[in-house]
């Protein structure tokens, strides 16, 4: 296809966006124009969010991906979410404006290696964190968020052995939970491995009138701080609902907008990071990969498409059911 060779080259279409136009307006115009909807993870950039039709949680973004009528859903997160929301939505087009926006939990399941590590468990049921590829999806019986981990781990019954992967952080965290024993594969976000401990504890001493509240993907030392667990959806509802006026939000920082936006009058201070970046908080790279200006191009050239095959489809499709059916 015309612009095949140069998006598996370079992951998108790199053009420059007509001169002088208004980008927000152009997209806008663009998504009416071609019957699209924009769905986008709390993570993305502000000015992305601002504009997206429905802004969620991987769960909310899911269900979201599953009911909407649109021609094509450009998916602003990253890879794996718009391979669902494909899998979901098979009659939609599904575009990611930039392909190289994965996640490290899905790059550290690789399907042989999976499928090798389920083998040694014959008998094991599998759930896998959504944040894996659509092969792993395949080859798992339960697909979880951190929105129904915990829900779906205790659907199971308590005979069964489950694997619990890729994300060892939340099946450790859903383990104690639940009190059931887990047998985890070792995959990491690095984005919430990235929070420092040391620095969160000196932050924590500065605003003693603070609530520490945590997404399950952090490492158990941070969650055992934390007096709110959830995903990032539940953070910022809990923001919204508790008496308290101060958080650190121990999470990728893009969940700040929504929270700002919510909660006004509240004072919301980002988890600071190990390594400094720009914000000194925590950024996920791959969610900043989409910008304006590629969405403006994966809208007006429809590239890149993210497609599933059917075989594979399948099989995470069903997964995927088997999780909706329970929340
Ligand atoms: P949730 O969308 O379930 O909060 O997970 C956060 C995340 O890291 C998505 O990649
Ligand atoms: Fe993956 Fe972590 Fe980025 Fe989410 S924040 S997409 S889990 S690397």
């Amino acid at each position: 296809m015309l612009f095949d060779k140069e998006v598996a080259k370079v992951g998108y279409l790199s053009r420059s966006v007509p001169e002088g136009i208004d980008l927000k307006e152009a997209i806008l115009k663009l998504k009416k124009e071609k019957n699209a909807v924009i769905l986008a993870h709390y993570y993305v950039s502000d000015d992305i969010q601002s504009i997206a039709d429905f802004v969620g949680d991987s769960l909310a973004l899911a269900q979201a991906s599953k009911k909407v009528a649109a021609d094509i859903i450009v998916f602003c997160g990253v890879h794996f979410m718009a391979e669902t929301a494909k899998i979901l939505n098979p009659e939609a087009k599904v575009l990611l404006p930039d392909l190289n926006a994965g996640c490290s939990l899905a790059d550290s399941a690789p399907e042989a290696e999976f499928l090798a590590f389920k083998n040694q468990y014959p008998d094991a049921v599998v759930v896998s964190y959504i944040n894996c590829s659509s092969e792993i999806k395949a080859l798992s019986d339960y697909i979880c968020t951190s929105s129904n981990a915990v829900d779906v781990v205790n659907s199971i019954p308590k005979d069964k052995r489950i694997i619990f992967a890729p994300d060892k952080n939340l099946g450790l965290y859903v383990q104690k939970v639940t009190g059931r024993e887990l047998i985890l594969w070792d995959g990491a976000c690095i984005v919430h491995v990235n929070i420092s401990l040391d620095k969160l504890n000196a932050l924590l001493a500065t605003h003693p009138d603070a609530e520490l509240i945590a997404h399950p993907e952090c490492l158990p030392e941070i969650l055992e701080k934390a007096s709110f667990i959830g995903s990032t959806k539940a953070l910022l509802e809990h923001v919204q609902s508790s008496n308290i006026n101060k958080f650190i939000v121990a999470t990728e920082a893009g969940i700040l907008y929504k929270m700002k936006q919510a909660v006004p009058n509240k004072v919301i201070i980002p988890a600071p990071a190990l390594e400094s970046n720009t914000c000194a908080c925590a950024e996920c790279p791959y969610m900043k990969m989409n910008t304006l200006e590629k969405l403006y191009n994966t809208l007006y050239y429809e590239v890149p498409e993210i497609l599933v095959n059917e075989k594979t489809q399948a099989g995470a499709l069903k997964a995927l059911n088997n999780m909706l059916t329970i929340k």
